[in-house]
């Protein structure tokens, strides 16, 4: 079922770094974007997929894991994805991307998650050092990073709290806990 789906498509930020995603995983994962909705069908969204070791290294300590996580650094060794796609904008087809890249990753999570796979989509990005390492053209800009790969990691949806903290939080078990709006907060009567 979809909502199954939708709900074990928590992000996922711990992997089992040993097992590789190969590159016919990611280009079908991508055939999933390329299907899915566009603004004006303009389709303007370009990718880079990357699954080698010495590229995803290259490509890690330029994301921002979990900024709500202080004293967590990120996936440690070990634990880092295992491939990552990054979406670009293509200059030269719009100046604008409205939401296309937000609905090509959910397409893209979606359809890692069916493959046993899981992700997060990583929009804190040092930009200009990834330009650089991966010799991005001026002409595509860099929208998100999807991170994947198996997971390691256990995930509980929470309610918001009459608090209203929507922070997410590891306990001592390093369960990771996102809390969620109910529904009667976000439909407006
Ligand atoms: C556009 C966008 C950008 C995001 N950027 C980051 C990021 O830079 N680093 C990160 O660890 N998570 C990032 N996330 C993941 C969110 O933190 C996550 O979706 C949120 O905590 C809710 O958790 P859930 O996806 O498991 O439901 C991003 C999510 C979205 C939709």
């Amino acid at each position: 079922m979809l909502r199954d789906l939708i709900i074990s498509n928590w992000s996922c930020r711990r992997f089992d770094e040993e097992a590789a995603v190969d590159r016919q995983t990611l280009e079908e994962l991508v055939d999933l974007a390329r299907l899915s909705a566009s603004a004006a069908n303009l389709q303007p969204l370009k990718y880079i997929l990357s699954h080698e070791p010495q590229e995803n290294a290259e490509i890690f300590p330029l994301l921002k894991w979990a900024a709500y996580l202080k004293e967590w650094a990120g996936p440690s060794p070990g634990e880092r994805p295992a491939a990552y796609i990054i979406v670009l904008g293509d200059t030269q087809i719009s100046k604008g991307f409205g939401c296309d890249h937000g609905i090509a990753a959910q397409s893209i999570l979606l359809g890692a998650r069916e493959k046993g796979l899981a992700g997060c989509m990583i929009g804190l990005i040092n930009r200009e050092e990834l330009r650089e390492a991966l010799a991005i053209p001026p002409r595509y800009e860099i929208l998100l990073v999807i991170a994947l790969g198996k997971p390691r990691e256990q995930v509980v949806i929470d309610e918001v709290g009459p608090n209203g903290d929507i922070k997410y939080w590891r306990d001592r078990d390093a369960v990771h806990h996102v809390p969620k709006r109910s529904l009667k907060e976000i439909i407006l009567d």
